[in-house]
């Protein structure tokens, strides 16, 4: 069988590819036959704190297992903890894992991110908490968060899987709220294969939380409550280390990746960048925008081929909002209605988004999104 040449080289959607400093660490690591959380993995926790601005931080076995152990010190079975009606599963799922009643928040439709008016529409004298996530990479309005928090005395848990690195009114995004969540799977800014970390300031929370991670282990054998082995291993350690070396560079490319996007979808209409949050810098994991299919007289699932077959990658974060999803369907009665996640689910589209995106790359690009904006009438 053969198949046609594509008319154009496709722009790499993501880059995950490790460089020889990161296989050279992760050797070093097999060769040293230390496999088991050690050196590596503490070395990261501590890098990782000083530059997310955190006091502590811990290393674990991905961004789901980070949830659930932030989680679990901070919220107990019965309680209802406010979530985004439009984020990645694992930040709903692991408060029903933990016995809690995820309520439901609805987005604001030019950012994506959690909508803090709503949620506060949402208060009952049975919330106990809120868990944000800083949705695409850029942080949620931290400042109307905590004030939500403070007013309801609320515990806060920011899931920054897909963050590393952003910033807040000029801060590292662990400076704020209870604890934060990473994840560092394959295509995560900071990918690691599998991978998750959990950063906190407060002294106790921290302790609780390495008991958590490793079956409630204070000394050895002596396991002071029960727990979990939720642990990284040092293999993934040594190539989350060396990626850490230059993940500001690589979050700068992508911040400079963003405003070249910005360049271009100016003068393209039709197609609309989700807005930064005020006060806050994006790490920009995903660039995701919204299509305006009133500008547009077609259908996304087109859209998308289109530009597929231009050289242009796209994919969906994330087709459904959580409240579509069935594995939530018993929670939803009396919570009322999310129609801008809804509305997010129909209309949004991601574009390649990576640190090694070239004038190249930006050119395909341009021409992709061009053609099809003249093509259905933008
Ligand atoms: C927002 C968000 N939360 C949590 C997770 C879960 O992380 P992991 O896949 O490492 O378990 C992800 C990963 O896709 C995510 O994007």
């Amino acid at each position: 069988m053969t198949t046609a040449a594509p008319a154009v080289k496709p722009v790499p959607f993501m880059l995950t590819a490790l460089e020889q400093g990161d296989i050279d660490a992760a050797t070093a690591v097999l060769r040293s036959g230390m496999l088991r959380s050690a050196s590596q993995c503490a070395a990261l926790e501590l890098k990782f704190a000083e530059l997310s601005g955190a006091r502590h931080a811990m290393t674990c076995a991905n961004g789901t297992c980070a949830l659930q152990l932030a989680y679990e010190p901070l919220f107990e079975p019965g309680d209802e903890v406010l979530v985004p009606a439009w984020s990645y599963i694992a930040t709903a799922s692991m408060l029903v894992a933990r016995g809690c009643k995820p309520i439901f928040v609805d987005a604001i439709e030019a950012t994506g991110q959690i909508d803090l008016a709503d949620a506060a529409r949402r208060v009952t004298p049975r919330t106990r908490g809120i868990a944000a996530t800083h949705m695409y990479g850029c942080p949620v309005d931290i400042g109307a968060t905590q004030a939500l928090a403070a007013e309801h005395g609320l515990r806060v848990v920011y899931d920054a899987a897909q963050a590393h690195l952003s910033t807040y009114n000029g801060k590292g995004i662990g400076e704020f709220g209870d604890a934060v969540t990473y994840s560092f799977y394959a295509t995560k800014n900071l990918g690691t294969g599998e991978g998750g970390l959990i950063s906190c300031n407060d002294d106790k929370l921290a302790r609780d939380i390495q008991l958590l991670r490793s079956h409630g282990e204070s000394e050895k054998y002596l396991h002071e409550r029960v727990g979990y082995n939720y642990r990284m291993n040092d293999i993934t350690g040594a190539i989350g280390l060396s990626r850490l070396g230059r993940l500001a560079r690589e979050t700068k490319a992508r911040q400079e990746a963003a405003v070249r996007y910005g360049e271009i979808l100016a003068k393209v209409p039709g197609f609309v960048p989700l807005e930064i949050t005020a006060g806050a810098t994006s790490a920009y994991h995903l660039y995701t925008v919204r299509l305006d299919l009133g500008v547009l007289k077609t259908t996304r699932e087109q859209v998308m081929k289109d530009l597929g077959a231009l050289g242009v990658p796209t994919a969906l974060h994330y087709p459904r909002s959580l409240p579509q999803q069935p594995a939530f369907a018993r929670f939803l009665e009396r919570q009322g209605a999310w129609p801008v996640a809804e509305r997010l689910a129909r209309t949004v589209m991601s574009l390649p988004m990576h640190h090694g995106l070239t004038e190249e790359h930006f050119a395909t690009i341009e021409h992709g999104v061009r053609a099809v904006a003249s093509r259905y009438g933008g």
